[in-house]
């Protein structure tokens, strides 16, 4: 099989990149300088010659998305439904990385793949017309995978955020009423090649880790796993200033639709924690850099 993954210097992308190659895949990665998504005769030309192909790119400043929703509306809803297009006129399929802010964070147990769509901020409704864009194209041939919280090595995220205010010596305040599921980006980018191989049925999934937590308890998580006291991690409710989209307050995944198909959802988020924290804080090397 012959891959495109697009968006492949994000932090997503970076781990799809690498792990596809791990996995000795043909892959082709192209960085928004190379394949620009809103571009529809780049797209048609960058799809040639390809069996799959992963979205990893997106506009994801969620403050940011709120002032620029039509641009926003650009990379998230019009190029995912011009790489679906083109990938319906070469045959290939397609995977679409989606969000848990397609729903409205309300909820008080694990949002089921198939609940009704609320989002709440401009990028929310960006990703949730990029979903229907690549389902709407093409209904046999799509996978859309929605995950959450991403940590990675591949890119500035909320562990490594935090590791270093708490190097800087400050005590740090995160919120503790927003409760959600740490996902590493290496896992979902295994579970992306997983899917593809095993060829399930086109669908959306949820690609989150088990279990929940808060920002402050995993902030916490992240300080032990730094060598700092995690008790100068203090918690505090609501936004903080400058921040212009509203949050969900419950983030939380169901993983119904993969025990469907007899894949195991990512395991429990502490777990995988406990794993991913030396790569992405920097503590060990990659253990394989993207190829381009
Ligand atoms: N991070 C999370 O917690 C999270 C949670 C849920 C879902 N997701 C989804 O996961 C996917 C990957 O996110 P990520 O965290 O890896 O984000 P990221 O690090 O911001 O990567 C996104 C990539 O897309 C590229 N891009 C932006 N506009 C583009 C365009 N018009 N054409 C081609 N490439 C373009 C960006 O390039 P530039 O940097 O040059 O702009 C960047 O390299 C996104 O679909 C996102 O919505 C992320």
């Amino acid at each position: 099989m012959r891959w495109l993954v697009t968006g492949c210097a994000g932090l997503l992308g970076t781990d799809v990149v690498a792990v596809l190659a791990g996995h000795g895949e043909r892959v082709t990665a192209a960085a928004r300088d190379d394949l620009d998504i809103t571009d529809p005769e780049a797209v048609d030309a960058a799809l040639r010659g390809h069996d799959v192909v992963v979205n990893c790119a997106g506009w994801t400043a969620v403050d940011a998305a709120e002032t620029h929703e039509p641009a926003v509306f650009a990379v998230n809803a019009v190029g995912p439904a011009l790489l679906a297009s083109s990938a319906r006129r070469h045959g290939a399929r397609m995977v679409q990385i989606s969000t848990d802010y397609v729903f409205d964070g309300t909820a008080t147990a694990p949002y089921p793949e198939g609940h009704p769509l609320a989002p709440v901020s401009a990028y929310g409704r960006t990703k949730a017309a990029g979903e229907w864009a690549v389902r709407a194209e093409l209904p046999e041939a799509h996978l859309v995978l929605r995950t959450a919280w991403l940590y990675g090595a591949g890119g500035r995220c909320f562990p490594t955020t935090i590791a270093g205010l708490l190097a800087d010596g400050g005590p740090v305040d995160v919120v503790d009423d927003q409760v959600g599921q740490p996902t590493w980006s290496r896992d979902v980018a295994e579970l992306v090649h997983h899917l593809v191989v095993r060829d399930v049925p086109a669908g959306t999934y949820h690609a989150t880790a088990g279990g929940q937590v808060s920002w402050f308890e995993f902030a916490r998580e992240v300080a032990r796993s730094a060598g700092h006291d995690p008790s100068r991690v203090h918690p505090t409710t609501g936004g903080r200033p400058g921040r212009r989209a509203p949050r969900p307050s419950y983030s939380v995944l169901g993983g119904d639709a993969l025990a469907a198909v007899g894949v195991a959802r990512i395991g429990p988020w502490q777990q995988r924690w406990a794993a991913a924290a030396p790569y992405v804080l920097g503590q060990r090397p990659s253990e394989s850099s993207p190829s381009r």
